[in-house]
């Protein structure tokens, strides 16, 4: 049985290009695996907070060496850390905001990188921990950047995520959102396509 975690960090929640793409997707897993197990955060309704010394500190300690304030101060990320070491596959709903990911989810990452348990540096340099197999990202934008030099998304994603040792990354793209009705149509229908495409595999 698969364990989906889908992350959604549309501002818009459900009503974000991103977060629709990532649904659909979501949704056509179900149709062929009806018992796959989803976990699924909306970063927006949901949001985690910016890293703070205080919970950084107290999400490094061993959990019975902690004071109760330290462990309320690692509960948010205990929870974040526990569903990523659970899931199979990973799915991300991803804006692009000011030419990069949504705040929220850099919060996400900041949360969820924890030396020991979900990467570690051995003497052959850094180790990525995380099980998931695979992550599915669904992009959406008002320009158009896929591959070049203004893509700062996909390289950051695809570092970050190998970090941690995900290492099978599909990107599906709708570009140019904000160039007008017919081309918006057009680039949803062909990341939809692109999602009946992927899982077909
Ligand atoms: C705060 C904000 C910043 C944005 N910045 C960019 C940008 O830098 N480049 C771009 O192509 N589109 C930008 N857009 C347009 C979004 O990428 C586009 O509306 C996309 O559909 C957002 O995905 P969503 O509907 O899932 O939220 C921005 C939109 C918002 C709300």
């Amino acid at each position: 049985m698969t364990t989906i975690l889908q992350l959604n960090s549309s501002v818009f929640s459900d009503s974000g290009t991103s977060s629709s793409l990532a649904d659909t997707f979501v949704q056509q897993w179900y149709r062929r695996e009806p018992d796959a197990l989803l976990i699924r955060r909306d970063l927006a309704s949901d949001s985690i907070p910016h890293l703070t010394a205080e919970t950084f500190a107290a999400a490094g300690m061993p959990p019975q060496e902690r004071t109760p304030a330290q462990a309320n101060a690692a509960l948010l990320a205990d929870t974040l850390v526990a569903e990523v070491l659970r899931a199979d596959i990973l799915v991300i709903g991803l804006p692009v905001y000011n030419f990069n990911l949504p705040s929220t989810l850099k919060a996400w990452f900041d949360h969820v990188a924890r030396a020991g348990t979900t990467f570690r540096y051995g003497s052959d340099g850094p180790e990525g921990l995380l099980p998931i197999k695979h992550a599915y990202i669904f992009t959406a934008s008002g320009g158009r950047y896929a591959g070049g030099p203004a893509d700062f998304q996909a390289p950051y994603l695809k570092h970050m995520l190998g970090f941690l040792g995900i290492n099978n990354v599909t990107f599906t793209y709708a570009e140019g959102l904000s160039m007008g009705d017919a081309g918006r149509e057009s680039a949803v229908a062909r990341a939809e396509e692109q999602i009946e495409v992927l899982l077909s595999a």
